[in-house]
């Protein structure tokens, strides 16, 4: 047998045993969601990660990293289209491919009745929400959505996490719409997003299922921006960071409170920060240097 043959049947088998083929195990069908084709360093290296290329209709929306035992995303990467005002009616979703690498690569809705096991436990379903005290917050928000299918396409629990209403309702929503506004006013090119979740340091969850937030956090690279910014914005492209509460007990040392804010929304306060100091936090809490963006957003070249 020729050499090149004994490599390509190595290649091949080595594909085989790595399991899961599509859209679930691989970000190579969705790379373009990522500055350069590039995903986060530092987020989600290890066993125990599932590589979604979220997929509606037969189209790649965005992509997120997730983690069965947490039954929750780390992130989600997408590209910011200005222009989507509306939240459009849609059911919730579910991904058929953690549950068995041979299901549909789509995304599908929740069924009526009672999903199987192997669904259960690889994911989150509505009733581990019900009754939580948590809403389910989107990790890539529809708002940030232009396409009516890339809107519906966030309403799927392996887009959400456990977020406080006071937080979801309250200060990360303006973040949302704080950046919706200014990505469209100043970014010139694509805009990258990602936003992820920072797992408390003593593990918290709903029902021992669903790992909840401590805090949210969210960065964007707009490598090509208008540069006759307005004095307070000079600091916000082509790289911007927030991170944001999701618990009012938590210490003050990452984002202080303020005490004079509304009872409904008092402990949930996001904090703007540069991307450095939001990668040093990610490196506190999960013990890798992380780098979000490639080239850390340079725009070299672009
Ligand atoms: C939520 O609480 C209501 C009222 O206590 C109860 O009837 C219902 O079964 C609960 N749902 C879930 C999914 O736990
Ligand atoms: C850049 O921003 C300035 C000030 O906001 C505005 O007058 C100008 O038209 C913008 N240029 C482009 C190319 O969008
Ligand atoms: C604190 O909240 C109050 C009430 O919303 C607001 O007026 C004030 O500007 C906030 N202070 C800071 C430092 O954000």
């Amino acid at each position: 047998m020729p050499l090149s043959w004994v490599i390509c049947l190595i290649l091949v088998l080595v594909d085989l045993l790595g399991g899961v083929r599509g859209e679930v195990g691989n970000f190579s069908p969705c790379l373009h969601f990522f500055y350069k084709g590039s995903p986060p360093k530092g987020l989600g290296s290890g066993p125990g990660w599932s590589k979604i290329c979220q997929r509606y209709k037969n189209q790649y929306r965005f992509a997120s990293l997730y983690r069965s035992q947490w039954r929750s995303p780390l992130y989600s990467a997408y590209i910011f289209t200005p222009g989507g005002m509306k939240r459009p009616p849609t059911q919730w979703k579910y991904e058929p491919q953690l549950a068995s690498s041979s299901a549909s690569p789509n995304m599908k809705p929740f069924p009526p009745e009672v999903l199987d096991q192997n669904v259960l436990d690889s994911q989150a379903v509505l009733p581990d929400y019900t009754n939580s005290s948590y809403t389910k917050g989107h990790l890539s928000p529809n708002l940030h959505h232009r396409d009516l299918l890339d809107k519906k396409a966030t309403f799927t629990l392996t887009n959400v996490v456990p977020q406080k209403a006071g937080s979801n309702g309250g200060p990360w929503a303006q973040l949302e719409a704080l950046v919706r506004a200014r990505l469209t006013d100043y970014c010139t090119g694509p805009a990258f997003v990602v936003t992820g979740q920072l797992p408390y340091a003593q593990p918290t969850s709903i029902n021992n299922r669903v790992a909840v937030p401590e805090y949210l956090w969210s960065a964007y690279c707009c490598p090509t921006y208008n540069h006759s910014l307005p004095g307070g914005l000079q600091e916000t492209f082509p790289t911007f960071a927030a991170m944001g509460r999701n618990d009012p007990l938590s210490s003050q040392e990452i984002v202080p409170v303020n005490s004079s804010a509304r009872a409904t929304v008092r402990g949930y306060d996001v904090r703007s920060m540069p991307l450095k100091i939001l990668e040093k936090y990610l490196e506190q809490r999960l013990g890798e240097p992380v780098h979000v963006f490639s080239e850390c957003c340079s725009g070299a070249g672009d």
